[in-house]
């Protein structure tokens, strides 16, 4: 697997009509290959899911490796956009949130291992977190240029909304990781 074999079949599920959809197939036919993805993407170095692990975006599909040390925990946050993970490697819990009357609500948890796929509609928000005592890794993508949508984040103590500022993001993730869980409201 060549990084830009990766690419050339997302950024084509990107420009279907259905893209989410398209992107999904692709996941699923390369749920068996996760070994030669993470090999693949070993050059990407860094955790948590910043701009510098993104490898390839577009207007309508951003592709970055994932790695969550142990302990991790990311703030509830959204993507701007349909977002759908691939885990290639260790053990990796989402909280699932919905918004009700403004606030969040917990709708749903799972937990991923190499090879589960994990879709996401632009209005989910999500805690992701490493369980286990080897790193979360995972191919992400992104029905948009994720660098450039209007995201948003909450602070995990008092689940105020914000809009999505990496600064402010790093504090709510250090918060969020010496919390006992993800939130539940
Ligand atoms: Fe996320």
């Amino acid at each position: 697997m060549k990084v830009h074999e990766l690419v050339a079949r997302f950024a084509k599920a990107g420009e279907s009509s259905a893209a989410m959809t398209a992107a999904r197939a692709e996941l699923d036919a390369l749920r068996g290959d996760v070994g030669a993805i993470e090999q693949a993407l070993r050059y990407i170095s860094g955790t948590g899911g910043n701009a510098r692990q993104v490898f390839y975006r577009s207007p309508t599909i951003t592709l970055l490796k994932v790695c969550f040390p142990n302990g991790r925990r990311t703030p509830p946050h959204t993507h701007g956009a349909w977002a759908q993970i691939l885990l290639l490697s260790g053990e990796e819990k989402n909280t699932l949130y919905r918004r009700e009357n403004g606030r969040l609500r917990k709708a749903g948890e799972m937990t991923l291992k190499p090879g589960s796929v994990l879709p996401m509609l632009a209005e989910t928000a999500h805690v992701a977190e490493c369980i286990g005592n080897v790193p979360a890794i995972g191919l992400h993508v992104y029905g948009g240029d994720v660098l450039n949508l209007p995201r948003q984040m909450w602070n995990p103590e008092t689940m105020e909304e914000h809009a999505l500022d990496w600064t402010l993001y790093e504090k709510f993730a250090q918060a969020a990781s010496k919390a006992a869980s993800a939130p539940a409201p």
